[in-house]
């Protein structure tokens, strides 16, 4: 276990879906187990998790704008998070889970407007280099599923009002990005009862931390 080794970095994961796929429940429940396995955690959020990147995601989720320029402040919220949180968190052997992460910059900016991936790539790179989460927890459901549950939503931001075409091309491009790198990526049928996903959650986890653990 990390606890008992200070000098091992942090395991790093996010959390991914289309919006109304119902990550806030299984967040918790990830943060939950890692404390009981004696390790320290973090859980933050994209866009925000630090002063400035609350206030660039405030912009983000309520003031209209060209997707290329919600692609930027996306990466320029997440420099300040990398730097100030999420870098220093590992480094110390702290435990990072975060509520989306570059992935979601591809499948939102990437898959969902048009922006191509070779350029998001690059910033990316620039931005945080060399840093990827060593596991990525894609929640999946179908986007008339995530309309449903966003209809009970009252106050819906700018992201939450897109169409279920959206939402479709984002699913597509996370799944594809699962596709692309399954050892890291799980992908959660989000359809099934909360503490049915909740423990496949858990018990991929488990494994993923005796595979950290033994390295
Ligand atoms: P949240 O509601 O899951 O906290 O995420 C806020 C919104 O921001 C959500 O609709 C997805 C969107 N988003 C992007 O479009 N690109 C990104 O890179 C991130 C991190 C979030």
């Amino acid at each position: 276990m990390s606890a008992l080794n200070p000098y091992r970095p942090g395991i790093f994961i996010s959390f991914e879906g289309i919006d109304g796929a119902g990550k806030s429940t299984q967040l918790h429940a990830v943060v939950n187990l890692l404390q009981a396995a004696g390790r320290k955690v973090v859980l933050t959020r994209e866009p925000g998790g630090t002063e400035i990147g609350e206030k660039i995601r405030d912009l983000l989720l309520h003031e209209s704008m060209r997707p290329p320029t919600e692609a930027l402040l996306m990466f320029a919220a997440r420099q300040e998070h990398v730097l100030q949180v999420i870098e220093p968190a590992l480094l110390n052997g702290v435990d990072v889970v975060c509520d989306r992460f570059t992935a979601a910059t591809l499948a939102y900016q990437g898959g969902g407007k048009g922006i191509p991936t070779e350029r998001l790539d690059a910033i990316a790179r620039w931005v945080h280099p060399g840093l990827c989460p060593d596991c990525i927890i894609l929640i999946d459901v179908p986007p008339e599923v995530a309309a449903q549950r966003l209809a009970q939503v009252r106050q819906r931001d700018r992201f939450e009002q897109e169409s279920v075409d959206f939402f479709a091309r984002v699913r597509a491009h996370y799944l594809q990005q699962a596709e692309a790198a399954p050892k890291k990526w799980l992908v959660v049928d989000g359809t099934q009862a909360p503490d049915v996903v909740q423990s496949i959650i858990t018990n991929h986890l488990s494994n993923v931390l005796l595979e950290f653990d033994s390295k």
